[in-house]
């Protein structure tokens, strides 16, 4: 789909990049030529992701334990990510949520959500800015939200109220810092399939099958089709897009949306064919 070259020697950073969606889009950034920077909580995930990317695409992948959620932390993987040079790509991937009845959700829950994806983000990308203006440097944000970003959902509020936020920090720096030359961009995933996202939002079988039905596409979203988005969206030959946020969901949100969207499984063609003039 790109040239092989497409994004060769430009310095990514992707968090939470050790499993998931993060994987996947560091695995095509770095097979389009990118240099490879993970963080994660977990050192031992970590490590065997960039072990096994470096064997599978025979590029340079580094990684550092990091927990978005501590400002200092990130200040120090971001020392460490700029230290032999700017980061060219941030892609906001890390990302914390469980379904919950929202009247179960004790204040350390709404906390453990908001802190990673909301402050987590905004620490990183700040960082991130600040570096780059202070140098002059032209770079690119992706942040991975969601659909109901701006819907809003039942059951993930704390989620929604974030990843919101997420969408509104895009659009806000777009205008700020586009002059400046850093775009900041979104992309709004349908359901990806992930371990770690499954096991929190869909804990029954009947839960996976019903993601499917009610998607236009009858199906549930290819990781290489996102992964594909992303790289087209940081790649300089994209570079006018700043402030948007790109849906790849099959039409599920829209699905949910339409007020007449429902009657097909309503409507027997007996019923549409009564609906038709009749010839005169
Ligand atoms: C109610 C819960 C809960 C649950 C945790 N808590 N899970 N409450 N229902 N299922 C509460 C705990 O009881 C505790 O509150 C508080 O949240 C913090 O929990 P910890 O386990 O101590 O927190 P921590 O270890 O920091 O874990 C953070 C986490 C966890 C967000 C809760 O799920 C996590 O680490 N997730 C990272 C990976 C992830 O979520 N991936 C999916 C992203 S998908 P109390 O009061 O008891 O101390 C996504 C978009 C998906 O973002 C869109 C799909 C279509």
């Amino acid at each position: 789909m790109f040239r092989n070259d497409l994004l060769k020697s430009k310095r990514v950073l992707v968090t939470g990049g050790g499993t998931g969606i993060g994987l996947s889009i560091g695995r095509r950034l770095l097979s389009l030529g990118a240099e490879l920077m993970i963080c994660g909580r977990r050192e031992e995930v970590l490590a065997a992701t960039a072990k096994s990317l470096a064997d599978e695409t025979g590029g340079k992948v580094f990684y550092k334990p990091c927990d978005i959620r501590d400002a200092a932390q990130v200040d120090t993987l971001l020392d460490w990510a700029f230290a032999d040079g700017p980061l060219d790509i941030l892609v906001n991937n890390a990302a914390g949520n469980f379904i919950s009845r929202s009247e179960d959700l004790s204040p350390r829950a709404v906390d453990a959500v908001l802190n990673i994806v909301l402050h987590g983000t905004s620490y990183v990308t700040l960082g991130c800015g600040r570096r780059w203006l202070a140098a002059g440097h032209k770079a690119n944000v992706l942040s991975i939200i969601t659909t109901y970003a701006w819907t809003g959902s039942a059951y993930v509020v704390p989620s929604a109220m974030a990843k919101a936020g997420v969408l509104a920090l895009t659009r806000s720096l777009a205008v700020e810092w586009g002059g400046r030359g850093i775009r900041l961009n979104a992309i709004a995933p349908g359901p990806f399939p992930t371990a770690g996202a499954w096991e929190r939002l869909v804990p029954k079988p009947e839960l996976a099958q019903a993601f499917i039905d009610q998607n236009p596409l009858q199906r549930a979203g290819d990781h290489a089709e996102l992964a594909n988005l992303a790289a087209f969206m940081v790649a300089d030959e994209n570079g006018y897009m700043n402030g948007e946020c790109v849906t790849l969901d099959g039409g599920e949100w829209l699905a949910g949306a339409g007020q007449f969207n429902f009657i097909g499984a309503l409507m027997s063609d007996d019923d549409w064919n009564a609906l038709k003039p009749k010839k005169k």
